[in-house]
């Protein structure tokens, strides 16, 4: 995470100390790197260059405006899974040519809002899904480009609730049923399939699971071909992990050379659909000591920060390393957890963490995917503002929220 270091014993992200973010800003607060996220899609791109592709940004890791007006201007293209995602992007300047629309369960109105703004594709889950997107095309003189989401059955060895390429899931269509819903949609006037689409979990460390996927999915492509089906488009989905806690994920070229050996000659566009890898590691959750409470033998650091503004760690247990803002040295076995009223509230579990004390801040780090986008009003607590730093100066992206904000939308 190199665009988070200490400079004279003090945590930096690029040429702004956290400290100085923390007495502007206040705490919670999530802080992302500018050049972190830029660094990561241009290594995304750069990796798979020698092929026809287009990075498709999955919005909902980190849906700021400004993170995806940023990667709109650099070329991404976005994953999205709902009208208000398509809205985003849309707002931040995104080009809808270059959006796909994935998800299981989407309405008539989102298949309308996507056709009005010509998405480049929808990764279609179901066969009710396609004839949903057939009949809304039908009624608006309209054709739709579809790709089906298939379901390789492979296990991504991740956490069981960020699994999607099984049997047992929700998500996508089996090869054998896939195969007979192409037939069938080749004849369907409303709708010009495109091209096959698979996305096997999140948070991927091994290259294994990416293998199995991608030569089931070239065996497939093969038999559709040969059966005269015309395709463009090859979208292997995301879910390349990132280092939390000392894993070693494949990187971004070792990922993009297995995808590419594997699919170079089935003349298509490669899609790559990735998350966390672009934002992952460009953010930290910045948040202020408010107690130490000793109890039996335990000890907590109570911070500010709550699991209704980082979800992940009672949502999946994951781990997020801890680090303090001014570098302390000395350790303690701790939990660090919320203010919030429930025992989920924990960010971190019996960690050996820095010896905290109250008022002093701790950085959650690797919290830039799936943080802020997770985060909620649970306990009626504000959600917290979202800070973009680019070289020595930082912009607020999105501001805290006030406790007229909470009741904006209600009868008052
Ligand atoms: N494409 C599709 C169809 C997806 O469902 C997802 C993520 C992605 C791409 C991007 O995956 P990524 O590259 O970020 O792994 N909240 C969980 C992660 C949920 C992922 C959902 N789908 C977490 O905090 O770990």
């Amino acid at each position: 995470m190199d665009s988070f270091e200490y400079n004279s014993g003090r945590l930096c992200c690029e040429g702004v100390t956290l400290e100085q973010v923390a007495r502007e800003v206040g705490t919670p607060v999530y802080v992302y790197s500018e050049a972190a996220i830029r660094r990561q899609v241009e290594l995304f791109s750069e990796s798979f260059k020698q092929v026809p592709h287009l990075i498709c940004y999955a919005v909902k890791a980190n849906s700021n405006l400004s993170v995806v007006r940023r990667l709109a201007q650099w070329g991404a293209g976005f994953e999205i899974v709902s009208g208000g995602e398509l809205f985003r992007v849309l707002k931040a300047g995104g080009s809808s040519s270059k959006v796909v629309f994935d998800g299981p369960g989407k309405t008539v109105e989102e298949i309308r809002y996507a056709l009005e703004s010509e998405i480049l594709f929808f990764n279609v889950e179901s066969a009710a899904e396609a004839e949903l997107i057939a009949t809304t095309a039908r009624a608006m003189g309209k054709r739709a480009r579809v790709s089906l989401r298939t379901n390789p059955d492979v296990d991504p060895g991740t956490h069981p609730y960020i699994s999607t390429g099984m049997k047992e899931h929700k998500f996508g269509i089996a090869l054998e049923e896939a195969e007979a819903l192409y037939v069938k949609l080749r004849n369907t006037p409303e709708i010009e399939v495109v091209g096959v689409t698979c996305h096997i979990g999140s948070q991927i460390t091994q290259l294994e699971p990416y293998r199995e996927a991608v030569e089931s999915l070239r065996v497939f492509v093969k038999r559709l071909q040969n059966q005269g089906i015309p395709l463009r488009y090859l979208d292997f989905g995301g879910g390349l992990g990132i280092a939390y806690d000392g894993e070693e994920p494949p990187s971004a070229s070792c990922y993009a050379d297995l995808v590419i050996g594997a699919t170079k000659d089935l003349g298509l566009t490669l899609i790559l659909e990735p998350g966390r890898v672009i934002v992952g590691n460009a953010g930290v959750l910045l948040t202020r000591v408010t107690f130490i409470k000793d109890q039996g033998s335990k000890r907590f650091i109570i911070v500010d920060a709550g699991m209704n503004d980082l979800m992940r760690p009672a949502l999946y247990g994951s781990h997020h390393q801890v680090w303090s803002v001014s570098q302390k040295k000395s350790t303690q076995i701790a939990d660090l957890v919320g203010p919030i009223c429930e025992s989920s509230d924990f960010i971190a579990r019996n960690r050996e963490l820095p010896a905290f004390e109250p008022g002093e801040l701790a950085a959650v780090m690797s919290a830039g995917a799936y943080g802020f986008s997770l985060s909620s009003n649970y306990n009626s607590r504000p959600r917290v503002p979202e800070v973009l730093v680019s070289g020595d100066t930082y912009e607020v992206i999105r501001r805290r929220e006030t406790y007229d904000d909470l009741i904006r939308l209600e009868q008052p």
